[in-house]
């Protein structure tokens, strides 16, 4: 995978996501154990929206995380946005959201409309991190703020040999089976390997011109969240 070039690992990404779609969100539950619930509802206190604020949320998947925001704010604007039709496809028969299509390096938005940005398990995808990044920055408006969270690659601590079981032998074979794609579920500790870690991405974001910002490692450091402030 990583002797792809750009172009042909944007396709890879899309073609993965495409098969293993219909069995994603089951997947996730049983990977996280029901943890990714509560790390959504998080990403949303941490977007600090108002009641009717205009929120993107990018590489939605199957909606979950714009669906909660949905959930816990009724009346704001949610765009629920991804490269992956087969994704959103699957999300639209769970409930209807206001789906759009739509590529992290080249948003669709205009400059300054969104009062929050939030992805959850996006950024390690994409094959850009940093015009990535200044995509989110560039169609929020000032002041609006970005919440990425995503899986990282933990400091070596007493849980690491098991955590490294986890992710190379059960989460696999677990894939494999439930979802006949167990490639996908290789790819998921390899791109983490291969991810920046949360500090490492606070200053990809002070570059990219955010301010205020912060983070927290949750799941024994295999999972962070990052925010900040255009
Ligand atoms: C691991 S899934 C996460 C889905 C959802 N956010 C969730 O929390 O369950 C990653 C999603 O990012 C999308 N994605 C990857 N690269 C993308 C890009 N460059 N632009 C838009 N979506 C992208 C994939 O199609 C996929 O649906």
């Amino acid at each position: 995978m990583s002797l792809l070039t750009g172009n042909e690992r944007a396709a890879y990404v899309q073609n993965m996501f495409t098969r293993i779609a219909h069995r994603y969100d089951l997947m996730n539950r049983l990977m996280t154990g029901g943890q990714d619930i509560r790390w959504r509802k998080q990403v949303i206190k941490l977007a600090r929206m108002d009641v009717n604020a205009s929120l993107l949320d990018l590489g939605t998947g199957t909606g979950d995380l714009a669906r909660e925001a949905v959930l816990q704010f009724p009346q704001a604007k949610v765009t629920a946005a991804d490269f992956t039709l087969e994704m959103m496809r699957v999300g639209q028969k769970t409930s209807p959201l206001n789906f759009s299509s739509a590529d992290a390096l080249r948003l669709p938005f205009k400059d300054s409309t969104f009062d929050a940005v939030i992805s959850a398990f996006l950024m390690r995808n994409v094959i850009d991190l940093q015009k990535g990044i200044e995509e989110q920055f560039r169609v929020l408006k000032e002041g609006g703020r970005i919440v990425i969270l995503d899986t990282t690659h933990p400091k070596k601590n007493i849980l690491s040999p098991f955590i490294w079981i986890h992710m190379h032998f059960i989460i696999p074979a677990l894939g494999g089976l439930l979802t006949g794609v167990s490639e996908a579920y290789r790819y998921l500790p390899e791109t983490t390997e291969e991810f920046v870690n949360a500090e490492e991405m606070v200053a990809c974001m002070a570059l990219a011109g955010f301010k205020q910002i912060g983070f927290k490692r949750l799941m024994f450091g295999t999972i962070a969240i990052n925010w900040g402030e255009k």
